[in-house]
């Protein structure tokens, strides 16, 4: 089958013809897949510092939006013909950059109705890790003022969106060109972080004290965020770089795990249009190269997906 990942850990990405899958084990399904997310952490699982229990040659690759072909054997909640979408780890075959992947039944829920294959595809990964900063990591509860920084990103807009519902006050750091959009997501302010004082603007907002809460969607960016939050505040990062914790503020290291009754929540917020999330590129399985780079450039406007299924025109 087709597929686009690497060869040897950090290789360059290629299209790769690889063995169809066996079949699925009792728990599994195999997925035809429709389209695959791509996000920078697509670089880390390249790299071989995010192992998602794959071995090269390897489809790269951890959400996908999908129509199951084929059943495994104690599977019970899906059957031939459902669409469905997930963040299927650990992968046991192949990554979701492929013709064809096997996951586990447990780890796929229905596709959001009304929504195209292409944003079904790239909503796990960020709609799971804002829930998780938000419900898990940073507890948040209405009425608190929470800053999202780096809110332009897909993952800060949907961190944005989810404290919004929840009646936080949503506090954001965003370009020009984001602002509206960030604005539009739920943020009852939106500072530029172009200027280097925004954290003093930020405790400006919150009459000098600071915020109760902040998430952090910037690379290397917990260190100024840290300095908007009130003491003795919460602090988590989807970044990886956890500052020192000061002022009796703690701080969380957040990272995604798959969660099938989170998702299937998720998806019925995208679906009844309390969610949104506009794809900013959509590119065929042979450019997976070209996808991931622009995937970390971070200047497409919104997730970049691979359109994995050939001759389909759309939703
Ligand atoms: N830990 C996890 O499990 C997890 C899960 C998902 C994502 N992540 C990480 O979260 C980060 C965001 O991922 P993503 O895919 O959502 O990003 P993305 O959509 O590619 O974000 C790009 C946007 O980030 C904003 N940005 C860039 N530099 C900024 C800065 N210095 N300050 C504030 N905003 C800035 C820009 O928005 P403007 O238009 O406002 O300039 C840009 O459009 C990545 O580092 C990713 O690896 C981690």
């Amino acid at each position: 089958m087709r597929a686009a990942g690497v060869r040897e850990v950090g290789g360059r990405v290629e299209l790769l013809d690889l063995p169809e899958p066996d079949g699925p084990g009792p728990d599994e399904v195999v997925l035809a897949v429709e389209a695959a997310g791509v996000g920078n952490w697509d670089d880390i699982v390249r790299t071989g510092a995010w192992h998602v229990g794959l071995t090269p040659p390897m489809a790269l690759g951890v959400e996908v939006a999908g129509t199951v072909i084929a059943v495994g054997s104690d599977v019970t909640n899906l059957r031939v013909g459902d669409e469905v979408v997930g963040h299927p780890l650990q992968l046991q075959h192949q990554g979701c950059w492929a013709e064809r992947v096997v996951v586990d039944a447990g780890l796929v829920v229905p596709k959001p109705r009304g929504v195209s294959w292409e944003t079904a595809a790239a909503f796990p990964v960020p709609a799971l890790t804002a829930e998780q900063v938000l419900a898990e990591a940073l507890k948040v509860a209405e009425n608190e003022t929470l800053l999202v920084h780096g809110a332009g990103s897909t993952t800060g807009g949907l961190v944005v969106q989810l404290a919004a519902l929840r009646g936080v006050r949503v506090i954001a750091t965003a370009g020009p060109s984001s602002a509206v959009r960030v604005t539009q997501a739920g943020a009852a302010e939106v500072v530029d972080y172009h200027d280097a004082g925004w954290p003093d603007r930020v405790r400006e907002l919150t009459g000098g004290v600071g915020v109760d809460a902040a998430v952090n969607a910037v690379s290397g960016g917990s260190a100024d965020a840290i300095l908007a939050l009130r003491e003795g505040g919460r602090m988590a990062t989807i970044t990886g770089d956890p500052p020192a914790a000061e002022r009796g503020i703690s701080v969380a290291d957040v990272y995604v795990r798959p969660d099938a009754a989170q998702l299937a929540e998720l998806c019925a917020l995208l679906s009844g249009g309390r969610l949104t999330l506009s794809v900013g590129a959509v590119l065929p399985l042979a450019d997976a190269a070209t996808a991931l780079e622009r995937a970390i450039s971070g200047a497409n406007g919104g997730p970049v997906v691979l359109q994995v299924a050939p001759g389909r025109t759309g939703d």
